[in-house]
């Protein structure tokens, strides 16, 4: 005989190849706690409706928080051969308690109580991931605080083009992650409906009570349309879009994390703690842990077209290919909090080599485009004053100086608009803290940049 809970119209015991090819209980064991929930929402609601007795709900309720905790204590280990955590659940319960046990499924199919698992679960781990990626920028703040007056270039196409400084730099991350942020609170509100008592896919005939379940388990409301409710995964997709767009901003840092630990630039020097040596080479540390978020980005991708493309073209209402689901946008959690959460104490630990910074901006011309403002703001047109410049670095690199060990004779010789204060005007300083437009990289502007960071924080 056939002994799973759904098996009476079957003579034959499932095969074993299908038997593990059919499961989910290896993926979906991780909603145990949910799966608890959503049920005992659910016999509360068929208590009060009369459904069941109030017997039959005490016996339930007890059967359910028992198994809560002894998963938990270990007592009561999840069985592998099962086929899913729900069928294991509402087994165990029957186990337990017979007669109450098999009520429990009254006007309830396993394709809205993994719909509302599924929901619940990601909803706890989207919390989780919203505060790790606060902290992520509460370190990247910390350090941008105190790098307010460390010069470094700024790059275009990789070459040094203006300046900058780190604080500035770091801040273009911290409204990248505060952008993640938001659209995980997005996601959220449209995650949070309750899909429970759609049933199997056409609601039941049975007095249940759909706004109660959805207030006890914190859902903004229920689903409106029963065959949408146990059909769409598109708030695991948004989610799953959510966690990629934060993996592309982290493997972008990495990626700078890299190159600025590289003997070619030496613009930080990463803790012990967080890099690793080579096995050959005595000499190296590498950045293996920026390295690897860089590499996971392409599960994270991967696992969004995983979901988009195990949804396209499905009929309504559930069919047997959603169950793939899970795997994809439980490992995009997953992967997306271990990066986060190494991450962020990678930035904090890490050495800034502001001399080496400051070294990079002084070379590379990146004062050009201040020599160009310097005479059009004396009345030549700015494309003449390009020009100028252009011929003036050529100059520099001809007679292999740098734009401020250039002689004023030679500046003359191009224009005569060119006076002693040429060199203030092409000072990393200066060109740093002229730049006082809104959002510039200039002391007063970062500050500000800062302050709204420190509100996003505080919130
Ligand atoms: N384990 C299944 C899943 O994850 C549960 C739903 C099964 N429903 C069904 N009608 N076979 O999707």
């Amino acid at each position: 005989m056939n002994k799973n809970l759904w098996s009476a119209r079957f003579s034959k015991e499932l095969d074993a190849l299908v038997n593990e090819f059919n499961q989910s209980i290896k993926v979906d064991s991780l909603m145990y706690a949910h799966d608890v929930m959503g049920s005992l929402a659910h016999a509360e609601m068929l208590k009060k409706q009369s459904v069941i007795t109030e017997s039959d709900f005490i016996e339930i309720e007890k059967g359910l928080n028992d198994i809560l905790s002894d998963i938990e204590s270990g007592a009561l280990k999840i069985d592998m051969n099962a086929e899913d955590i729900h069928m294991f659940i509402e087994g165990e319960l029957t186990k337990r308690y017979p007669e109450a046990g098999k009520k429990l499924h009254t006007a309830r199919s396993r394709n809205d109580q993994v719909a509302v698992d599924v929901r619940l679960y990601l909803r706890d781990k989207t919390d989780e991931i919203m505060s790790s990626v606060k902290n992520l920028v509460s370190s990247i703040y910390e350090v941008a605080s105190q790098n307010v007056d460390t010069v470094m270039p700024g790059y275009t196409h990789l070459q040094r083009a203006q300046p900058v400084t780190f604080a500035h730099h770091l801040m273009a991350y911290a409204s990248m992650f505060m952008r993640d942020y938001d659209r995980l609170i997005d996601c959220k509100k449209r995650m949070n409906y309750s899909p429970l008592g759609s049933c199997a896919l056409a609601g039941t005939t049975y007095p249940i009570d759909r706004v109660f379940t959805a207030e006890k388990l914190g859902f903004t409301a229920p689903t409106f349309n029963s065959m949408d409710g146990v059909s769409d995964r598109d708030f695991a997709v948004e989610l799953c879009s959510a966690i990629s767009l934060i993996m592309m901003h982290l493997s972008r840092f990495s990626e700078e994390i890299i190159l600025w630990s590289s003997w070619e630039y030496k613009f930080i020097e990463l803790d012990d703690g967080y890099s690793t040596g080579s096995s050959i080479m005595p000499q190296k540390k590498n950045p293996d842990i920026a390295e690897l978020v860089r590499g996971k980005t392409g599960r994270a991708y991967g696992n969004l077209i995983t979901l988009l493309t195990m949804l396209k073209g499905l009929p309504l209402a559930y069919n047997k290919d959603m169950q793939e689901d899970k795997e994809a946008v439980f490992d995009s959690v997953e992967t997306v909090l271990k990066c986060l959460n190494v991450f962020a104490p990678m930035l904090k630990t890490m050495t800034v080599l502001k001399a080496n910074m400051a070294k990079a901006a002084e070379k590379g011309f990146i004062n050009a485009t201040d020599c160009a403002d310097y005479l059009a703001k004396k009345g030549m047109p700015f494309r003449s004053a390009y020009k100028i410049t252009g011929q003036l670095v050529a100059l520099c690199i001809s007679k292999g100086v740098t734009m401020g060990e250039l002689p004023l004779e030679n500046y003359q010789e191009y224009s005569e608009l060119f006076e002693q204060d040429i060199y203030d005007a092409i000072d990393m300083s200066t060109c740093l803290n002229k730049r006082t437009s809104e959002g510039g990289p200039s002391a007063v502007a970062v500050k500000k940049q800062l302050k709204i960071v420190e509100s996003f924080l505080n919130d």
